[in-house]
């Protein structure tokens, strides 16, 4: 059949059926490598007792967007684990993980390989985990979301390249189109929804009419699925290069709510998503992301969202920091107040949650304050150290720290200027605390 797409274009609707020259010429060398020893160990002789080896999924996908992939979804019909353990010693990588449902994880070349068991799924309930049985290619391809997601590239030698494409996944790509393959499938798995959003903005593309409608219909049924599942919708959210064009489209689709009804994200701090510094490592960011979400939140809110996704403590210290910060806003106005109080009211907040309020702050005296604080007062130590005040005579214990607080403050505030004043002050204030 005709060329269909070639990386990086969607020129024309015209079906491949084989895109092993794509393979050849768009996956980094290391990427190819492991396919190949895939495709080849599944043809050959091996423990697991698998005889194909599909590429399968998301990877098929960004291979006909011309998107590189660093993570592989490979479907061999066997046991997962068995054939990843084999897998690992041929490429020299890592088993990192391996589940009771037919599912590893190999680590090999700065990849990431999802070894899974060719299955079908059914679903005892809306929103529960699919029950998982072996299955033909034909079932796990209809197992799943979209049809963009539900391709499959064989990568055995003598088949190398062929792709399964039953539910017209080239010519959604063609059509930059997010769509379902069937009607139920966001009441089968509402996490679908917040994945399709995640499509859409990531790709550039538009929900199928049909699709929609059905999302509008499924929105409510978010709720259903565990709080586990809807935290990790929301941390995927948070990954992506556009959060807050999703989070936009989650919200205009009401499903922001389905994650947890006190999801609600201000206009205010969805426009200062995009200021986090730069230095911010993304774990960082994400908890900068929370600390945002926060400042709108009554403390009673952020408590009820902490505790049900069960948050963790960065996370949640992020949040409860919006509500906390309300508190000590207005005292930072005040005029009066010199350095080392601003670093009493602020020490307890986690840095990057200041980072969040600097940016939604009016311009008002707390602004410069906060920026002092996170620029410089927070840095703010006395030159002496405890094994000088040693030195000094002060006893070891208690009065250490104590006279260490007392410099700092007197640092901060500019009442002692130099090391030797530092001394002065530990000599001068010895004899009163002894
Ligand atoms: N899948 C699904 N329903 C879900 C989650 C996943 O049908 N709720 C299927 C899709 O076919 C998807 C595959 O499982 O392609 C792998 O899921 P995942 O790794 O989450 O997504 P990727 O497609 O690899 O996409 P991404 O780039 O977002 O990781």
């Amino acid at each position: 059949m005709e060329r269909a797409v070639s990386p990086g274009s969607t020129a024309t609707i015209d079906s491949m059926s084989n895109v092993g020259t794509f393979l050849d010429k768009s996956l980094l060398p290391n990427a190819l490598h492991i396919l190949g020893e895939a495709g080849s160990l599944a043809a050959g002789k091996n423990s697991s007792g698998a005889t194909t080896a599909y590429l399968v999924g998301g990877p098929v996908r960004d291979l006909l967007l011309g998107v590189q992939s660093r993570d592989f979804d490979i479907a061999v019909d066997a046991d997962g684990p068995t054939f990843a353990a084999e897998l690992a010693g041929k490429i020299r990588g890592e088993v990192t993980f391996r589940s009771e449902f037919g599912t590893a994880k190999i680590a090999a070349a700065g990849l990431v390989i999802d070894i899974t068991m060719i299955r079908s799924e059914t679903y005892a309930e809306p929103g529960a985990l699919p029950l998982v049985q072996p299955g033909t290619l034909e079932d796990d391809l209809a197992r799943r979301d979209f049809t963009i997601n539900a391709m499959a590239v064989d990568l055995t030698p003598g088949r190398w390249g062929e792709l399964t494409d039953q539910h017209g996944g080239q010519r959604d790509i063609v059509l930059k189109t997010i769509k379902s393959l069937h009607p139920g499938s966001f009441s089968d798995d509402p996490t679908r929804m917040l994945r399709a959003i995640r499509y859409e903005s990531r790709f550039g593309f538009k929900m199928d009419p049909k699709t929609l409608t059905s999302m509008t219909e499924s929105a409510g049924s978010l709720a259903k699925v565990s709080p586990f599942r809807r935290l990790a919708e929301l941390r995927l959210i948070f990954g992506e290069e556009t959060t807050v064009d999703i989070l936009e489209h989650a919200e205009e689709r009401d499903l922001l709510a389905g994650i947890h009804p006190a999801l609600r994200i201000s206009r205010q701090a969805l426009n200062k998503f995009d200021s986090a510094p730069d230095s911010l490592s993304n774990e960082e960011r994400q908890t900068y992301y929370m600390a945002l979400i926060g400042s709108a939140l009554t403390q009673g809110e952020a408590e009820s969202l902490s505790r049900d996704l069960e948050l963790s403590s960065d996370w949640s210290g992020a949040l409860l920091s919006g509500p906390k910060f309300k508190g000590v806003a207005g005292i930072l106005d005040r005029s009066d107040l010199k350095p080392s109080e601003v670093v009493e009211l602020l020490a307890p907040f986690p840095v990057v949650a200041l980072e969040a309020q600097l940016q939604l702050a009016p311009p008002l005296l707390r602004r410069d304050r906060l920026s002092a604080y996170l620029t410089d007062y927070q840095h703010s130590k006395p030159e002496l150290n405890g094994d000088d005040l040693l030195a000094l005579g002060v006893p070891q214990g208690p009065l250490v720290g104590k006279l260490i607080a007392e410099l700092k403050v007197g640092r901060l505030d500019k009442t002692i200027l130099s090391r030797f004043e530092e001394e002065a002050h530990v000599k001068r204030r010895l004899p009163m605390l002894t």
